[in-house]
């Protein structure tokens, strides 16, 4: 459905044409001066220069040519020469009531659909969750939900990093504690057990054990890179191990992120791309991309424009091994081949961003990708404590997600039993729905670049620009429309009247721009823009219910049409935190 911005311009640049100017300067605007005005258009000014005439004389004959019409109940000129524009309330209306007919409340799918793939959560396989890979995941499963709400064939890849040191020090580690495991038994050719030799608790302490061992004992470093190198080069016991590490971290990373309200289509890893590697080193040493630099294989990326300097792409180390860029080439190969995708979006950490500005570069170059197959990267800033560094536990060591949310819900949960108007044995899994809007909307409501403070008294608030505010909200709209529904009202018939007071307007106006919103949002992947505009939909929807009698109205008529105004609210409150990740509890 056509926007009211878009509606506004139609008439305006019909007036202007009307007058004799270009209908391209008849674009409407937000006013920045609400006080005077909700909307302006400043064509005049700009005509102005065009047909060498006064902007305020201009401004009067649109106005004029604007007459008596049905979409501004004011139109007026004021020095220079802008046009302050009120829109009519009925008009509104009725935009309003084909809003909430419409099946997206006025967002439009896109005409040219795309496949997206977006790389996102990155976890390490054997190595715990910790907060830098929370960002990760909240970010990117809010842009795969817009991009899809939006009309878009997004596909979430959660890109397991499984081919690294890591399984090299764990099978190490592994061998020196029970070197009688079957796994290292070189003579044996059976079949290895279906049950793996350990549980995801002994594996995450295995690593942390080995990781600071090989710091210390240059032998033991050396034996873990051998078992790397074994397992890469497809030693039969090592794959075994290296399978059943992989079952029991990626059951346990499944359960986490099901905790985050997060789900990837794919659980494809970096091994995964492993066998595309020879053929495409192959090519690109054929094709002359590749050249041999003090015995290692590069490929330049630097371009003339650079500021800095931007060094070779390496695709294969001295001694023959894969690096990081390499399993991330071969990525692209593997996803060109099985999706063809239009985009391919990763979202990790800023600090990665030169390893990817050499990985597109690259794939460009070489034409691992399509000339119109965007890659882009979605850089985020680093989450800091209240002391402006990295986000650590109270002893300073590294957060490990599970905990952060338990303390999140704990904090949660006092809050809400000291709330008391949730029944007791509601309250953790409330406490654990309003915890979950903390966390995301605590960080997706920052632009995603940018470093941000977790906050987590400013963040479980139940005031300010949180998330449990925004659920509050929604709380409040449900408890409102139940009491109608139980006093006998039906929340079917209805229809959205003129707005009595201001506080209504300005909600209604507000409730006008989601489609806009949420367009926009995609086009920039900014879920901090939806979380801005639901902050000012909450904060107008009580301000209109802090000034309005709604359940006691007489007017039958325009009870309903107060109650069609909570519906559409609802609507789009709940419609936007589910593009962020979280969802509302019926009480709190
Ligand atoms: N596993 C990596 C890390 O923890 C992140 C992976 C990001 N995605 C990628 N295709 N490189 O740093």
């Amino acid at each position: 459905m056509e926007k009211l911005m878009e509606l506004m311009d139609q008439e305006l640049s019909r007036a202007f044409e009307k007058a004799g100017y270009d209908p391209s300067f008849g674009k409407v605007t937000v006013s920045n001066r609400p006080d005077l005005c909700e909307f302006q258009c400043n064509g005049a000014m700009a005509g102005a220069k065009a047909y060498k005439k006064a902007p305020f004389m201009i401004a009067e004959e649109v106005v004029a040519m604007l007459g008596d019409n049905a979409v501004f109940s004011k139109a007026e000129v004021v020095k220079p020469g802008f046009i302050n524009l009120n829109v009519k309330g009925d008009y509104l209306a009725g935009h309003l009531n084909k809003m909430a007919e419409d099946k997206k409340f006025g967002v439009n799918e896109t005409k040219e659909p795309k496949t997206i793939i977006i790389d996102y959560g990155g976890p390490n396989v054997a190595k715990p969750l910790h907060v830098g890979h929370l960002r990760s995941a909240i970010i990117g499963e809010s842009i795969k939900r817009i991009g899809r709400y939006v009309g878009h064939k997004v596909i979430g890849d959660v890109h397991l990093g499984d081919w690294g040191l890591q399984m090299g020090l764990i099978i190490t580690e592994l061998k020196h504690r029970q070197p009688e495991l079957v796994y290292f038994d070189d003579s044996f050719e059976g079949e290895y057990p279906k049950e793996a030799p350990f549980t995801i608790s002994e594996l995450e302490e295995i690593y942390p054990s080995a990781s600071v061992r090989s710091k210390e004992d240059e032998e033991y470093r050396n034996e873990a890179l051998e078992a790397t190198h074994l397992l890469q080069m497809g030693k039969r016991g090592y794959k075994a191990l290296w399978q059943h590490i992989l079952n029991v971290s990626v059951a346990d990373l499944k359960k986490n992120y099901e905790n985050l309200n997060v789900s990837f289509d794919l659980w494809k890893s970096e091994a995964d791309a492993q066998p595309y590697i020879p053929d495409m080193v192959e090519y690109m040493k054929e094709k002359g991309y590749a050249y041999e630099d003090s015995g290692a294989l590069v490929v330049d990326v630097k371009e003339e424009s650079d500021t800095k300097e931007i060094p070779p792409c390496m695709i294969l180390k001295s001694d023959g091994a894969s690096l990081y860029t390499t399993t991330d080439l071969a990525t692209i190969v593997e996803r060109m081949k099985l999706f063809d995708p239009d985009e391919i979006l990763y979202v990790v950490d800023k600090r990665q961003e030169l390893h990817f500005i050499q990985v597109f570069r690259c794939a460009r170059k070489t034409g691992l990708v399509k000339e119109d197959t965007k890659l882009s990267f979605l850089g985020f800033g680093t989450m800091n404590g209240k002391d402006g560094k990295p986000f650590k536990t109270r002893e300073g060591g590294v957060m490990r997600l599970e905990n952060l949310i338990a303390d999140i819900n704990e904090e949660m949960y006092k809050k809400i039993v000291d709330n008391r108007s949730v029944r007791d044995k509601d309250a953790g899994e409330t406490a654990k729905i309003v915890a979950l809007s903390a966390i995301k909307y605590g960080d997706l409501s920052n632009q995603a670049t940018k470093d941000y403070i977790f906050d987590v008294d400013r963040f479980t608030s139940f005031e300010g620009n949180t998330g449990p505010y925004i659920l509050y909200t929604i709380v409040r709209i449900k408890s409102i429309l139940n009491r109608y529904v139980q006093e006998g009202g039906s929340l079917e018939k209805g229809r959205l009247l003129s707005p009595v007071n201001d506080s209504e307007k300005s909600l209604m106006l507000l409730l006008s721009r989601f489609g806009a919103t949420v367009e926009n949002a995609f086009e920039e992947k900014a879920p901090h823009k939806i979380c801005a505009y639901i902050y000012e939909v909450s904060n107008a929807f009580n301000s209109f219910y802090h000034e309005t009698k709604i359940l006691s109205e007489e007017d039958q008529g325009q009870k309903e049409s107060f109650i069609q105004l909570l519906e559409l609210t609802k609507n789009v409150l709940e419609t936007s935190i589910d593009m962020l990740g979280f969802s509302a509890p019926e009480r709190m």
